[in-house]
């Protein structure tokens, strides 16, 4: 398996754009929480939206690296002022991301072994997250 150069960067700058989105939709939400679980919540929220914006930082570096121009779009984002709806929002992109991240792995040579490591690198976070996620919506 080749790399093809330009298409990973268009996936990778797909992948930049979902993290800014993802970082503000948490930072956004750890401000509006509010109730009896908001501490633990808030916390959570702030170090996952810390991640995300480290895989920004790495997808970034990644995409320079390969040539091309990191994307400044920030995809769609999505917030809810119930604490448990934002939860579940959350925890539905983080799938959403984790199935981009497999797809995009599984198109990247093993030799190509920085690129490999830093999407895998991603990945296991965003599978982190989802777990992260489930455990706080109770499944
Ligand atoms: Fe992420
Ligand atoms: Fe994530």
């Amino acid at each position: 398996m080749t790399l093809d150069k330009t298409k990973i960067i268009a996936l990778m700058n797909e992948g930049l754009e979902m993290e800014y989105a993802s970082h503000i939709q948490y930072v956004t939400q750890a401000a509006m929480t509010t109730g009896p679980y908001a501490e633990g919540l808030i916390a959570r929220f702030e170090e996952i939206a810390s991640d995300e914006a480290e895989h920004a930082k790495i997808l970034r570096a990644r995409i320079a690296a390969l040539g091309g121009v990191p994307t400044t779009k920030v995809g769609q984002i999505q917030v809810h002022k119930d604490s448990l709806q934002a939860v579940k929002i959350n925890l539905k992109y983080e799938r959403e991301t984790v199935t981009f991240y497999r797809k995009l792995l599984n198109l990247i040579p093993h030799d190509e072994v920085i690129l490999y490591e830093a999407v895998e690198h991603v990945l296991q976070d965003s599978q982190e997250h989802v777990e992260e996620l489930e455990r706080l919506v109770g499944k």
